[in-house]
């Protein structure tokens, strides 16, 4: 089976990309990451990449449309097909997402549609949610917002804080975004 050639973009531990980069070894598997772009180029997900000799690109983000611009480039010469947003910190334009024009893909640590933006964790503990997750949904011009393509949930306990939810979810995150891709994949 031909696979298809994934970017990931990162801002930080690359953890997801791990995971991601860990099912691509798998003998069947339906995608081969081809490509790690960071808009911070002190993220430890650059090491990673570059100790497993994963091509691997900092693009500044000092301004959007240089890093939007250099991105397309390099997703352009390496034939990428599925963008996969993991732990990437940036909000891209809609110009971009149209200039792309292949699916993208990203990561959010809440049940979407609940909980768009920043501090999920500290969002869902405050107002007492017995559950929280992690979503894979497709990434469109408003934020958070694009098709759902995969949840898991996990329970909030009475001794859990911001700390223990987030371990616990990145947990999650790193089991379902492979299969989300997967699933995705085979949807095309
Ligand atoms: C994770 O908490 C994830 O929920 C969010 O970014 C954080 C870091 O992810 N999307 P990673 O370890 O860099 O993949």
């Amino acid at each position: 089976m031909v696979k298809k050639k994934i970017a990931v973009f990162i801002s930080g531990n690359g953890s997801n990309l791990k995971s991601l980069v860990k099912y691509s070894k798998k003998k069947k598997c339906s995608f081969k990451i081809e490509l790690v772009i960071s808009n911070n180029p002190d993220a430890i997900g650059l090491i990673y990449a570059k100790k497993i000799k994963l091509r691997n690109f900092f693009v500044e983000f000092r301004n959007k449309q240089i890093f939007e611009n250099n991105s397309l480039k390099l997703l352009k010469r390496f034939n990428i097909e599925i963008i996969c947003l993991a732990g990437f910190m940036k909000i891209l334009s809609g110009n971009f997402i149209k200039k792309f024009s292949n699916p993208i893909l990203n990561i959010h640590p809440s049940l979407l549609p609940k909980y768009k933006g920043l501090n999920t964790h500290l969002k869902a503990i405050k107002n007492n949610e017995k559950f929280s997750g992690a979503t894979i949904h497709k990434v469109n011009k408003k934020l958070d917002s694009g098709k759902i393509i995969l949840q898991k949930k996990v329970k909030i306990l009475k001794r859990d804080n911001v700390r223990s939810l987030q371990k616990k979810i990145l947990k999650i995150e790193h089991e379902i975004y492979p299969k989300a891709l997967v699933k995705f994949i085979s949807s095309l």
